[in-house]
């Protein structure tokens, strides 16, 4: 059965959320349940395409596990073409995209996507860029019409749950009811040493672990037929 064609951005315009890990990480994820992936590194500092260069001269196992291409997004044009190729993919594709927002390119991946996932940090900043980044996304949907399709997905990434007063609880429940009304909440990934470092090569087993709610949720959203068939 051919795979159909999927494209998935990681975005957030604030840093240090877990777009780069998690994008590695899912991309790991969805290789393992047995989708072909591509990774596109459209982070301005490369950092997925600077691991796999170095740990491919480190020479770790040659077989990579998912393609990676850095495609900065300065030119509008390029990247139109760029997704002409993306959606020829048999596969899903997930994007890295960098925290500028102003990016040329940026508003066609928005575009073109199928779904945005956007991690974010339970705390009072991050949400109110987290806030920002929906509004912007919706001002997309108000300029460009029915042509942006993408669905929202809020992974709440670095959960510590140790920490936190009855009052901080209280307001992660309320983001959590909020960002709702812009697409699907997943279950917290917590803030684990083991996601510290992340290869493009492999994922350890605590890794998996430690994401699998999150992506067995985001899957089921992307496609639910698939996950009722899957053989393994
Ligand atoms: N769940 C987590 N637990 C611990 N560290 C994390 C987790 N998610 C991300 N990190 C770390 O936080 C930092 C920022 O993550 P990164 O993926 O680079 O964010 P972004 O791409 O949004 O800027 C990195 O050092 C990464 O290793
Ligand atoms: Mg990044």
């Amino acid at each position: 059965m051919a795979e159909p064609n999927t494209i998935i951005t990681f975005a957030n315009q604030k840093g240090g959320v877990g777009k780069t890990t998690l994008c590695m990480l899912f991309a790991h994820y969805l290789v393992k349940s047995g989708h072909p992936v591509w990774v596109i590194d459209s982070d301005g500092q490369s950092s997925i395409a600077h691991f796999r260069k170095k740990e491919i001269a480190d020479g770790e196992n040659m077989d990579v596990p998912f393609e990676v291409n850095v495609h900065l997004l300065k030119d509008k044009n390029a990247t139109d073409k760029l997704i002409g190729k993306l959606r020829e993919f048999k596969g899903i594709v997930l994007i890295d995209s960098p925290g500028n927002l102003n990016e040329p390119g940026l508003v066609s991946i928005f575009a073109n996507s199928d779904f945005i996932i956007c991690p974010f940090l339970l705390d009072k900043i991050t949400i109110t860029s987290t806030a920002t980044f929906i509004l912007l996304i919706n001002r997309l949907r108000s300029t460009l019409g029915s042509s942006v399709k993408a669905e929202l997905l809020f992974v709440p990434n670095r959960v510590d749950g140790r920490v936190g007063t009855k009052e901080e609880k209280r307001l992660i429940s309320a983001t959590k009811l909020h960002l709702g009304n812009f697409g699907n909440v997943t279950p917290e990934i917590a803030l684990r040493a083991c996601l510290q470092r992340t290869s493009t090569m492999a994922i350890t087993d605590e890794q998996t672990a430690a994401t699998a709610a999150a992506f067995d949720f985001i899957k089921e959203t992307i496609n639910p037929k698939n996950s009722t068939h899957s053989h393994e």
